[in-house]
């Protein structure tokens, strides 16, 4: 496999795994701070951006390449608000859209059309999580800052991780 490929994927296996650990940071400020739903959330989103990583592992390997096991950052472990959390996801998710775009076109200039073809899966997948933060944020908006608003938010965000391990995904 192309070196500067097998590269980029590795880059972006670290990536995944780091925003698993911030998701999961996340759903333990969540759990801390009187937010069970919003908590619930964010582990089942950890746990997805886990099946990302692995997902990207099993393709360099198949290919016959070598998936590395990396040295991680310690991620944000505190935020002043929900709001400043969810905004955290819609921003990490921005980012994660531009490193699938550039490992794309890693891709394209290597010529390397089957793993062009694979990363098809994640781009659609970006679209998906930058629409489901923003919806998240629009729901926060809605709910206000009262007690009774924060409540019914949580609730919902109890009833978005229910219906998303229904689903099969976060
Ligand atoms: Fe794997 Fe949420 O990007």
């Amino acid at each position: 496999m192309n070196q500067k490929v097998a590269d980029a994927i590795n880059a972006q296996i670290k990536a995944e795994e780091e925003s698993s650990r911030l998701y999961f940071a996340m759903a333990n400020w969540c759990d801390m701070n009187g937010f069970p739903g919003s908590s619930a959330y964010l582990y089942a989103h950890a746990d997805e951006e886990r099946m990302h990583m692995v997902k990207l592992v099993n393709y360099l390997n198949e290919r016959g390449s070598h998936a590395k096991t990396q040295a991680l950052e310690e991620p944000q472990n505190n935020w002043d608000s929900i709001q400043d959390v969810f905004k955290g996801v819609l921003s990490h998710e921005e980012m994660v859209t531009s490193l699938i775009n550039n490992l794309f076109e890693v891709c394209m200039n290597e010529k390397d059309y089957l793993t062009s073809n694979f990363l098809q899966w994640y781009i659609q997948e970006q679209v998906e999580e930058e629409a489901s933060a923003r919806t998240v944020l629009d729901k926060l908006e809605l709910a206000g800052s009262s007690q009774g608003g924060m409540f019914h938010f949580d609730k919902e965000m109890e009833a978005m991780a229910a219906a998303a391990a229904t689903a099969g995904n976060a």
